[in-house]
C-alpha cells in the first residue's frame, strides 16, 4: 500500500518559489489501478517520482508498506526502489544495442539469482507481455509498442509489487495504447499496486480510479 499525508513540493530560485505538489493526501491499495491526470505542468511525474522515492518532498510523509521512506537513508531508498517498484516511462529507456531478453536481464543482474532461475523469470514476464518470440531481436529493431511491453517486462521482472508508469502511451498509437493499458492493468488484477500518470483521457479510461490534478492539488476523484 502507498500512502501519502500532506506532500507539498517546492522549487526555490532566487527570490520566487513555485509550489508544485499541494498538500496532496492519497491512498492507492493493493491491486488497484490508479490513473493520475492533469494537463502538462500539473506536477504528474513530480508526484510519481516522489512515490517512486527518486525524489524527496519538500513537507509530509510517503509510505510504503506501512514504512515512512522519507527517514531512509539513500541506500535504503534503493533497496526498495529495487525490490519493490517497476518503473515504465513514456521513451521505453530501452538499451537499444541488447536483445529483448538482455534488456529485461539487467535488474536481475543485480540480484543473486542463478542463471537459470533468472532464464525462468525471462521467459515469464516475456509471455505476460506476449514477445516471447522476440526474445532474441535486437531492442534497436522493435515498434514502439514492442519497445514499451519490452519495458513493462523489464519493470516486472524483479517481482516488484508497485508498478509506477509516467505517460506510458505518449509515443503509442490507439491500438498500441490499448495493449499497454490492458497489461497495466492485468498486473493490477495479480494484486499488485498500478500507479499511471498521464494526460491522456483514453488511456485513464482502464484504470479503476482516476485522480484529478490541477496545479499540483487533487480537485477530484473518479
Ligand atoms: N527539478 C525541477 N526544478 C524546478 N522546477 C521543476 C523541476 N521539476 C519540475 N519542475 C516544475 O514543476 C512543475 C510540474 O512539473 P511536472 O514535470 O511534474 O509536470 P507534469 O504534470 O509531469 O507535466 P507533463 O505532462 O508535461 O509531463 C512544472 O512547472 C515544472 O517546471
Ligand atoms: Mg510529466
Amino acid at each position: 500500500m502507498i500512502q501519502l499525508t500532506h506532500i507539498t513540493k517546492e522549487y526555490r530560485f532566487g527570490e520566487k518559489s513555485q509550489t508544485v505538489l499541494n498538500d496532496i493526501s492519497i491512498t492507492i491499495s493493493e491491486g488497484e489501478c490508479v490513473g493520475c491526470f492533469g494537463a502538462s505542468g500539473s506536477g504528474k511525474s513530480t508526484l510519481l517520482n516522489i512515490i517512486g522515492l527518486l525524489d524527496s518532498p519538500s513537507g509530509g510523509v510517503v509510505s510504503i508498506a506501512g514504512r515512512d521512506c522519507c527517514r531512509l537513508t539513500d541506500r535504503e531508498r534503493a533497496e526498495i526502489r529495487g525490490e519493490r517498484i517497476g518503473f515504465v516511462f513514456q521513451s521505453f529507456h530501452l538499451e537499444p544495442r541488447y536483445t529483448v531478453w538482455q534488456n529485461v536481464e539487467v535488474p536481475l543482474l543485480l540480484t543473486n539469482l542463478k542463471s537459470t532461475e533468472r532464464a525462468e523469470r525471462i521467459s515469464q514476464v516475456l509471455a505476460k507481455v506476449g514477445l516471447e518470440v522476440m526474445a532474441k531481436k535486437k531492442a534497436s529493431l522493435l515498434s514502439g509498442g514492442e519497445q514499451q511491453r519490452v519495458a513493462i517486462a523489464r519493470a516486472i521482472v524483479r517481482n516488484p509489487d508497485i508498478i509506477l508508469a509516467d505517460e506510458p502511451c505518449g509515443n503509442l498509437d490507439a491500438e498500441n495504447k490499448e495493449t499497454v493499458m490492458r497489461i497495466l492493468k492485468s498486473l493490477s488484477n495479480e494484486g499488485k499496486t498500478v500507479l499511471i500518470v498521464t494526460h491522456d483521457r483514453e488511456a485513464v479510461k482502464f484504470c479503476t480510479r482516476i485522480l484529478l490534478l490541477k496545479n499540483g492539488k487533487i480537485i477530484d476523484e473518479k
